[in-house]
């Protein structure tokens, strides 16, 4: 290969650990969920993640390299218990690593270890296509749409996805 040649980088997935959430991840962790949010403020972001993570911290990961945060997830029994993943994300050039399914997975872990019999996620119709790919690779299947549900700002429609754990639930 001629010399100066710039060379592929070879990321190495294997440095990236999982670990649970902290409160000191929480600024860095809210500037990855407003990505994800782009109609919602910081405020209002933190205003359903900080309560999450306090409720449900083992329900909250972060994907760590090198002491820097490249992703994150949460989720929650929201109202009446039902188990709800919230937010997922992963930093662009850590993408198509298998980040994000292993933040899935270990979610998913946590939830069996709770004994539900069900997870659900909702999904922005704009990322519809990613989503179903992502999950239904986790066991997750369409249950239901919600008309002018998602969101902040405009309202959209929502898919419901759904992965059951245990038959009859
Ligand atoms: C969605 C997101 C978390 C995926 O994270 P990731 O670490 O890249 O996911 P993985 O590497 O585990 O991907 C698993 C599978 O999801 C699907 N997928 C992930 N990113 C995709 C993309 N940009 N386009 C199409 N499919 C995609 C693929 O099937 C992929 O498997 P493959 O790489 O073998 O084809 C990340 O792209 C992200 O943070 N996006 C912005 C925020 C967002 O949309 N969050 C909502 C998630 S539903």
């Amino acid at each position: 290969m001629p010399r100066n040649q710039p060379q592929e980088e070879v990321r190495d997935t294997s440095t990236i650990t999982l670990r649970t959430m902290t409160s000191e991840d929480l600024p860095q962790v809210l500037s990855f969920f407003e990505e994800v949010n782009p109609n919602a403020t910081r405020d209002q972001i933190s205003s359903w993640t900080t309560p999450i993570l306090k409720n449900w911290p083992h329900l909250c990961w972060v994907a760590v390299t090198g002491g820097e945060l490249v992703g994150a997830i949460t989720a929650e029994l929201r109202f009446f218990g039902v188990p709800f993943i919230e937010d997922l994300f992963v930093s662009e050039s850590h993408r198509r690593q298998g980040v994000g399914s292993r933040l899935i997975s270990r979610v998913l872990d946590e939830f069996r270890k709770m004994g539900v019999p069900f997870v659900k996620v909702e999904s922005n119709p704009s990322i519809w296509p990613l989503a179903q790919k992502l999950y239904y690779r986790h066991g997750f299947r369409v249950c239901g749409v919600e008309q002018d549900r998602h969101g902040f700002g405009p309202k959209g429609d929502s898919v419901i996805l759904k992965k059951t754990f245990r038959e009859n639930s």
